[in-house]
């Protein structure tokens, strides 16, 4: 049940000590929630400088509470440049988190798959990203951040572990961050492929730019909802398919999430 006794919170206020392992969810993925137990709801709108998440999927509530054993806060709904927001706002969860003292993060996303190894419904371990942006919240700070192993190879490893244990298979490749917001031509697509991308979306390059700077550990996922550009099918990529494709995944998803999470140390 959502709480809306305190307007304007700091999150160690409301919710005491940092938990464990942040988890920012992507369009679709938003189920996980409803499995955290002992869960405490605090809405967007509660939360001092937090905009309203305003895009279809993404319900815009702070979930904080036990998943796997682990404390966990979950990002039900984030922010994109293609709502208009700056940088700063698009990472306004991510170092919310950072200040409230956490230290490891998974992010996950809905991402359409560029290589030909991965198909809709697939799960995909981040490997490594392409900020195609053309921005970054650390514009002024000045932060000469090593993003050399953004994704925690140790996190990495830990994925690969529990995606082994539980049966979920998980692919792995890069993520190119888009600003969108809309879909890809196939020549972006093409492009997207020569120079590494795997998969293609429209959030979480910024995030991990944010949480590295914060020198938060941080574990990607994502969840390959359709071939980008349609994949030369001619059908194209529609938004509602994207998310129905995530939220049949969102089962796996949960379960290889769930598995992972005891082994981010
Ligand atoms: N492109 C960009 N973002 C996406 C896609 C895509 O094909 N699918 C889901 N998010």
């Amino acid at each position: 049940m959502t709480d809306t006794r305190t307007p304007c919170m700091v999150l160690g206020d409301r919710f005491g000590a940092p938990p464990d392992v942040g988890i920012v969810l992507g369009s679709g993925l938003g189920a996980l929630a409803e499995q955290v137990e002992g869960r405490r709801v605090a809405a967007y709108t509660e939360i001092a400088g937090f905009p309203m998440s305003t895009v279809a999927g993404h319900a815009g509530q702070l979930v904080v509470g036990k998943l796997a054993g682990r404390s966990v806060a979950l990002l039900r709904g984030r922010w994109h440049l293609y709502e208009g927001y700056e940088p700063a706002l698009v990472t306004i969860g991510v170092r919310s988190l950072a200040r409230w003292g956490v230290k490891n993060l998974i992010v996950t996303n809905a991402a359409g798959g560029v290589s030909p190894r991965l198909a809709a419904g697939d799960l995909m371990l981040i490997t490594d990203q392409i900020n195609l942006t053309g921005q970054s919240p650390l514009v002024g700070m000045p932060a000469f951040v090593d993003m050399s192993a953004a994704y925690d190879p140790g996190f990495r490893e830990a994925a690969l572990a529990a995606s082994r244990e539980c049966g979920v298979e998980l692919k792995q490749g890069v993520y190119a961050g888009m600003a969108g917001p809309q879909y890809e031509t196939p020549a972006e697509v093409r492009m997207l492929a020569a120079i590494g991308a795997d998969a293609v979306g429209m959030s979480t390059v910024l995030e991990v730019l944010a949480a590295r700077h914060a020198g938060i550990r941080v574990l990607g996922l994502s969840c390959i909802t359709n071939a980008a550009a349609g994949g030369g099918t001619g059908a194209g990529v529609d938004h509602k398919e994207v998310l129905k494709t995530g939220a049949a995944a969102s089962e796996r998803f949960g379960r290889l999430v769930t598995a992972v999470l005891p082994k981010l140390k």
